[in-house]
């Protein structure tokens, strides 16, 4: 397959580009792309420098598979002509994912979805995907009814430019001294500065108070996890962590849950590790740079014998974004090589 990276210079695009680099069926060429500032750019792939090209001038015949990860208004522009010259799009933004006619695809869960011939595929939110791994085996055991869930995300999710400026407000509003007040910052990317603080505003917010990032979490799980009913809340917020992603998550079920069942089931799950100590939970620094998710701090509520709260952490640019894309690409590959 012929392969380009639209977004390659970003975060999550180089994510991809060091997931492909293992990857025994891409054997031929590699195109980057991206903006027209970046046109000229040398990245290195295997071994090799390659030299970053525009997208809005690429033609998209010359590839059978792009990756998307230059955000939802590129996605929109670019992406259908890519399909329309027979290329199949895998994408990041969020521009498709809710559309009926789209597939929004964790492959360990829905790979069924995946349509057969080129189009555009969504690769869902970054803390969705974390939350719907970990509820997918508890929903096959128990029948799932409702879950609530609050995120601590990090700067990472918000592109390379709010690393920078986490790294500029930590500069900017360090204490002179331990009885000191913080200094003044701005936002910068974020609503409020990050640095030394926690956000819970992530996008937009709708009329009835939820911001966007909230209600990706409610719409995507649903059609993931193909229950249309279920009942979700979400609280996302923003923590000035590097990377990698966390969530509590609260789960209701139809049944009672039995608590060596639902870790044997999230033990068994691909791409899933659980920790049945209470000592043995993952940090999203410490998940940074694994593929898997992390489950950990499990509890059967007191009161609700069919409710169980969890910690769910996980690397928000490989499962939650990189990883999880060319894991659909793999699936892709497979169908290929099999026709
Ligand atoms: N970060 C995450 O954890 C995460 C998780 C899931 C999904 N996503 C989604 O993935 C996408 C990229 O995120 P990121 O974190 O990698 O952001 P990023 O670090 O800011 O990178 C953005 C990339 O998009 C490119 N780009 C911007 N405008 C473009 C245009 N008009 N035409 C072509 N390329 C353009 C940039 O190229 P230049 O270098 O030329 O500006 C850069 O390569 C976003 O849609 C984001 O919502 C991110």
């Amino acid at each position: 397959m012929r392969i380009a990276v639209v977004g390659a210079t970003g975060l999550v695009g180089r994510s991809m580009m060091e997931q492909l680099s293992d990857r025994p069926w891409l054997d031929g060429s590699l195109r980057l792309l991206a903006s027209a500032r970046s046109t000229g750019r040398v990245l290195p792939f295997r071994g090799e420098d390659l030299v970053v090209e525009n997208a809005a001038e690429f033609d998209p015949s010359a590839v059978d598979l792009a990756l998307f990860s230059a955000g939802g208004a590129t996605s929109r522009e670019l992406a259908p002509r890519f399909v329309e010259a027979g290329c199949w799009v895998i994408d990041n933004s969020s521009a498709w994912r809710m559309d009926p006619a789209t597939a929004l695809v964790v492959p360990e869960i829905n790979a069924h979805a995946l349509p057969n011939r080129p189009a555009v595929i969504a690769n869902p939110n970054c803390s969705t995907i974390q939350i719907v791994m970990a509820l997918a085996p508890l929903h096959q055991a128990f029948g799932l009814l409702q879950m609530h869930v609050a995120t601590y995300q990090s700067v990472s999710g918000a592109g390379a430019a709010a690393r920078r400026a986490l790294l500029d407000q930590i500069d900017q509003r360090r204490p002179a001294d331990l009885d000191a007040p913080l200094g003044e910052a701005t936002g910068g990317v974020f609503a409020r500065p990050i640095a030394f603080d926690a956000v819970p505003e992530i996008g937009p917010a709708d009329a009835d108070g939820f911001f966007q990032e909230e209600t990706k979490v409610v719409q995507e799980s649903r059609k993931i996890l193909g229950l249309p009913d279920l009942q979700v809340t979400c609280l996302a917020v923003r923590v000035p962590s590097w990377n990698g992603h966390g969530a509590v998550v609260r789960a209701v079920f139809a049944d009672r849950v039995d608590r060596d069942e639902a870790v044997r089931r999230l033990a068994s799950f691909p791409g899933l590790v659980v920790a049945d100590d209470p000592l043995g939970y993952a940090t999203p620094s410490e998940v940074s740079g694994d593929g898997r998710v992390h489950v950990g701090r499990l509890r059967i509520d007191s009161g609700e014998p069919k409710a169980l709260t969890m910690w769910v952490a996980a690397d928000n640019l490989l499962k939650g974004a990189a990883l999880n894309a060319v894991q659909i690409a793999d699936v892709l590959a497979v169908r290929r090589a099999q026709r």
